[in-house]
């Protein structure tokens, strides 16, 4: 395994210690260096690869998490940071068999190429389905995450299908059991 960050030093000289949490609806616990990035313990320790690393500078959003229902950078959060908390990964987003709404959305309108800052996109709009925001405030919600491909476009269209699907009315799609 190489190491990449002058500051994984650091967390590597520090010994492990217990770390609990919930992570997409189930309680786990770990020991780890508490100094390590929640990026990695969760690609790493967790196999939970759908969060991606882009800048590992809090630049870029495709590392985004929600934690305690906020998005944040887990290229950022010391594990030990979240002890306690509520971690939701793009892993959590779908329903098992189903796509969430705005993975879907995402799917039905181009709003992925190569990949890279997807999930971060699809964390950060499931909050704003989450909030029920306008669609007005798209961009500037999504300005934390980049994406080098897509020129945004089709990514705000996805997420504004995504925001019209979570305020209509209840449908036949509330409920259903596929
Ligand atoms: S990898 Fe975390 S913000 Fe870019
Ligand atoms: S799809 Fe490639 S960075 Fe967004």
């Amino acid at each position: 395994m190489t190491v990449s960050h002058a500051h994984s030093h650091l967390a590597d000289a520090v010994p492990p210690q217990r770390v609990s949490f919930t992570l997409n609806g189930e309680p786990r616990a770990l020991m780890v260096r508490p100094f390590r990035r929640l990026l990695d313990v969760l690609r790493t320790d967790l196999a939970l690869p759908g969060t991606k690393e882009g800048c590992g500078e809090g630049e870029c959003g495709a590392c985004s998490v929600l934690i305690d229902g906020e998005p944040v950078n887990a290229c950022l959060v010391p594990v030990i940071q979240c002890e306690g908390s509520t971690i939701v990964t793009v892993e959590g987003l779908a329903d098992h068999a189903a796509l969430h709404p705005v993975q879907a959305a995402f799917v039905q309108h181009g709003g992925a190429q190569c990949g890279i800052c997807t999930p971060g996109m699809v964390v950060t709009a499931a909050w704003m389905v989450d909030r029920k925001l306008d669609a007005s405030a798209i961009r500037e919600k999504l300005s934390g995450n980049i994406c080098r491909c897509t020129g945004y476009s089709a990514i705000v269209a996805s997420v504004a299908a995504a925001l019209g699907d979570a305020k209509a009315p209840a449908s036949d799609a509330d409920g259903a059991d596929a």
